[in-house]
């Protein structure tokens, strides 16, 4: 039987943006966090490089911001990104507080013994300002916080819950907007559960498993971005894209991400004839923004019709490249490649959803009572092409903002009544999931050959039409079948997939991520891309 729960405030999404908003509330209130998955489900264990953030005595606020403004190529909202990087200390801070173990730098011991932070670089930025904890960062961001969060009382970590839908006072027809809840699946029960909340929180991280090749883990499907469409909030800048310049070619590895900061401490970047040729596309080389590096990757595979070019750290010591990135080291390992002694082959994968749904600086949706952080969000501070290492820090920046804005708000909203029930009279078992399955392969496939790296109008056309086709086999699907974790997601991802494309179509320019043949060039005045639902009537 399906079940009513209630809480103070219901938080989708258990990574870092999730965790920190959660750990940042007071503890007088009851939460609940919710993962589709195992609580590690999302992108947050994977992250490698580490976070951007102004800790370096010689770096300042002002060089972070230009070089977020200069690699966002135009689009970046800058009063985003100064709040963003004025809080990246205190961000950093409170990580450390909370016991993440950042790796020191041998080279800069003090007396008492005791080591500064090391701090690596990634493309774009002009210091060294990514703290990390060697190259599986986000592994130990991720246990840390989880640690925390189970030692608190008031925080249910509730695994293997898929939200399905918010509720809203509007899709009750009741006078008002707000948010109230949520329907979520629970995968162990297989019945649809009603949360009621005070305030809801999407913290459900990107939708890069839209594209056929991806660094991002399996539930990487828009799931926020699409609920809160469906819920009547606007979404923005959908049709930045970012792909990853460098992931494990290998028939068996399936999404090992090459972290930047290889980059960054050295590799080259090399064509299978041992040639480099990244300064041919940009001064600043490897270290150029990931748009410009991961285009001329692709530009010179299929120049050449090879299958991937080469990263080559082997120049380094061996002693270095182990304690340095000893998870790439390992991984490369299992697959027969000794990074110490040979290039690693690389290609480019989708990797970050730039666009998401459009918030303010503590998170607001258009909806009240619905807040959006982290990946799933769109605060202006990526433009139309993210930085390294800006996106951990923009969870934990905007986290806690949010979670200091539902402070203040406490006294005034109370707790939603009498929520109706998920009406699953009128659906049966599904007899034919081929279709499901069929139609995740068939969206991803002309999402990575229609809406990729290099865009033409007559690719977008036809992506259009395909994933029109697609919603509406969906729909029927949906409104006849019970709901399965793999409808949802294709549900979603469909759903964001057709904004993709609509946003990059009414870009008729080039632009950061965002690069087609029609329009090559840049246009004088920087527009961002903002969709309404169709609740607005226009
Ligand atoms: P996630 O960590 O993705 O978490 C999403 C959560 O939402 C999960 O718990 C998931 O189960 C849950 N969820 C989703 N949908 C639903 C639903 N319908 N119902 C219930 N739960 C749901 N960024 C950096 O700044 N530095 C890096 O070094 C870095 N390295 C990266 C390496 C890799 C391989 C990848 C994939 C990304 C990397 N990024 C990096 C990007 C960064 O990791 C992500 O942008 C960030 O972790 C997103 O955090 P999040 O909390 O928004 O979402
Ligand atoms: C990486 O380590 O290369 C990923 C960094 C990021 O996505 O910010």
């Amino acid at each position: 039987m399906s079940q009513h729960y209630q809480h103070d405030v219901l938080v989708i999404g258990s990574g870092a943006a999730g965790l920190t908003l959660a750990l940042t509330l007071p503890e007088h209130l009851r939460i609940a966090v919710l993962s589709k998955g195992n609580l590690a489900n999302g992108s947050t264990y994977w992250a490698q490089g580490g976070v951007a953030a102004v800790l370096d005595d010689t770096d300042t606020v002002d060089s972070h911001v230009e070089d977020t403004l200069n690699a966002g190529a135009g689009l970046c909202r800058e009063d985003s990104v100064r709040f963003t990087v004025e809080h990246s200390r205190e961000a950093i801070q409170w990580l450390i507080d909370q016991g993440v173990p950042f790796t020191r730098d041998d080279q800069t011991s003090h007396e008492d013994g005791s080591f500064e932070f090391h701090l690596t670089r990634e493309g774009g930025h002009s210091h060294r300002r990514i703290i990390h904890a060697a190259d599986a960062t986000g592994a130990a961001i991720f246990k840390t916080l989880l640690e925390q969060a189970k030692l608190r009382g008031n925080i249910e970590l509730l695994e293997q819950r898929v939200a399905v839908d918010l509720i809203t006072e509007r899709k009750l027809d009741l006078a008002g907007e707000r948010c109230l809840g949520a329907y979520v699946l629970n995968r162990t029960s297989g019945e649809v559960d009603t949360y009621g909340a005070r305030f809801v929180i999407l913290a459900t991280g990107g939708a890069a498993k839209v594209y056929l090749y991806t660094s991002n883990p399996d539930g990487a499907c828009g799931d926020g971005i699409a609920m809160a469409w469906r819920a009547g909030c606007r979404v923005g800048n959908l049709e930045f894209n970012q792909f990853h310049p460098t992931c494990l070619y290998h028939p068996q590895a399936k999404s090992f991400l090459v972290t930047e900061a290889l980059r960054g401490e050295g590799a080259l970047l090399k064509l299978p004839n041992g040639e480099r040729f990244m300064q041919r596309f940009d001064e600043r080389a490897e270290l150029a923004p990931r748009d410009i590096v991961a285009r001329a990757i692709d530009h010179e595979m299929k120049r050449l019709g090879v299958d991937c070019v080469y990263l080559d750290i082997s120049h380094k010591p061996a002693d270095f490249i182990k304690t340095h990135f000893p998870t790439v080291y390992e991984r490369c390992l299992d697959f027969g490649i000794d990074i110490t002694r040979e290039p690693i082959p690389v290609v480019p994968a989708a990797h970050y959803t730039c666009g998401g749904v459009v918030v303010d600086q503590s998170g607001h949706t258009d909806v009240p009572g619905l807040y959006a952080i982290g990946e799933t969000s769109f605060t202006g501070l990526h433009g139309a092409n993210r930085m390294a290492s800006n996106s951990l820090l923009e969870c934990f920046v905007y986290a806690r903002s949010a979670a200091a804005d539902i402070v203040q708000k406490l006294n005034d909203v109370s707790a939603p009544a009498n929520l109706p029930t998920w009406d699953a009279s009128q659906v049966t078992d599904s007899d034919e999931d081929v279709i499901i399955a069929h139609n995740w392969d068939e969206l991803r496939r002309f999402m990575w050959d229609y809406v990729g790296i290099v865009r033409t109008n007559k690719r977008l056309q036809r992506a259009e039409h395909r994933v029109r086709l697609l919603l509406d086999e969906i729909d029927e699907f949906y409104s006849n079948y019970k709901v399965s974790r793999d409808l949802i997601e294709l549900r979603n991802l469909a759903q964001v997939a057709e904004l993709m494309i609509r946003s990059a179509m009414e870009r008729k320019e080039s632009r950061g991520l965002h690069y087609t043949l029609d329009y090559p060039q840049q246009l004088p005045e920087a527009k961002d891309t903002i969709l309404r639902p169709p609740i607005y009537g226009d």
